[in-house]
C-alpha cells in the first residue's frame, strides 16, 4: 500500500469481527515500531502484547464506560499496550519527548497494521493504575496508550480535519496562506 494511502485510509477502529493477527504479521507491525525515530536515538518505549482474555478484560475494565473504544477490547485478538521510561528520553525545556517518541512508534505500527488490512485506535483515556497492574508494568515506566489490534468489522467514514489555511501560516504566525 502506498504511504498516501495509508495516511488517508487510517481510522480509528471500534468494532472488530474477532478474526485472528497472525504471528508473522504481528513481528511485522512490532518491527515498524521498533524502527521509528526518538530523542538522541533513545528509544524509551516498550511494548507489551496482550492476548489474554483475562488481562484484556482488566484493560477495558481501566477505561470509563464513556471511553467509545471500550466496548472494543475484549473481542480483539490482541492489544498492544505502549509503555515508555520519561528519563530515557529528552526533556529540554520541559518538554517531555517521551510522549512523542513513544507516540511516533505507536503511529508507525498502527500504520502498518491499517497497510496489513489490520484495524487499532488510540486508546490514552484510561485509569493508568488499574492498566499497569492488568500489565504488571513496573515504575518508572509509564504506561502511554494501548491499541486494540484485529481485523476492522466495518471502516468508518473519515472524521473531519481542519483545513490547511486554519493550521498554516506563511513565514511568520499569523500570516494565513498556504504556500505554494
Ligand atoms: C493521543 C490520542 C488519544 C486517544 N484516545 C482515545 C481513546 O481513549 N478512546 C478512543 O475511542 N479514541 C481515542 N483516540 C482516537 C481519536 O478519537 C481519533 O484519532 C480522532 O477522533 C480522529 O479519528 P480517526 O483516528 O478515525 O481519524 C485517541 C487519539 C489520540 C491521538
Amino acid at each position: 500500500m502506498d504511504l498516501y494511502e495509508a495516511l488517508a485510509g487510517r481510522r480509528s477502529i471500534r468494532r472488530y469481527t474477532g478474526d485472528p493477527v497472525s504471528e508473522g504479521t504481528l513481528q511485522k507491525l512490532l518491527d515498524a515500531a521498533r524502527i521509528a525515530p526518538s530523542w538522541s536515538n533513545k528509544q524509551c518505549w516498550s511494548f507489551i502484547v496482550v492476548r489474554e482474555q483475562s488481562r484484556k478484560e482488566k484493560l477495558a475494565a481501566s477505561m470509563p464506560d464513556e471511553n467509545p473504544c471500550k466496548g472494543a477490547i475484549a473481542g480483539v485478538p490482541v492489544v498492544i499496550v505502549l509503555c515508555a521510561d520519561p528519563a530515557a528520553s529528552g526533556r529540554p525545556d520541559g518538554k517531555e519527548y517521551y510522549l512523542l517518541d513513544a507516540g511516533l512508534a505507536m503511529q508507525q505500527l498502527m500504520l502498518a497494521a491499517h497497510a496489513e488490512g489490520l484495524g487499532s485506535c488510540w486508546v490514552a483515556w484510561f485509569d493508568e493504575a488499574v492498566a499497569r497492574e492488568a500489565c504488571r508494568v513496573p515504575e518508572p515506566y509509564r504506561v502511554v496508550a494501548f491499541t486494540p489490534l484485529g481485523v476492522p468489522a466495518r471502516q468508518p467514514k473519515p472524521r473531519p480535519r481542519k483545513n490547511l489555511e486554519e493550521i498554516v501560516f506563511s513565514e511568520e504566525w499569523g500570516n494565513t496562506g498556504v504556500p505554494g
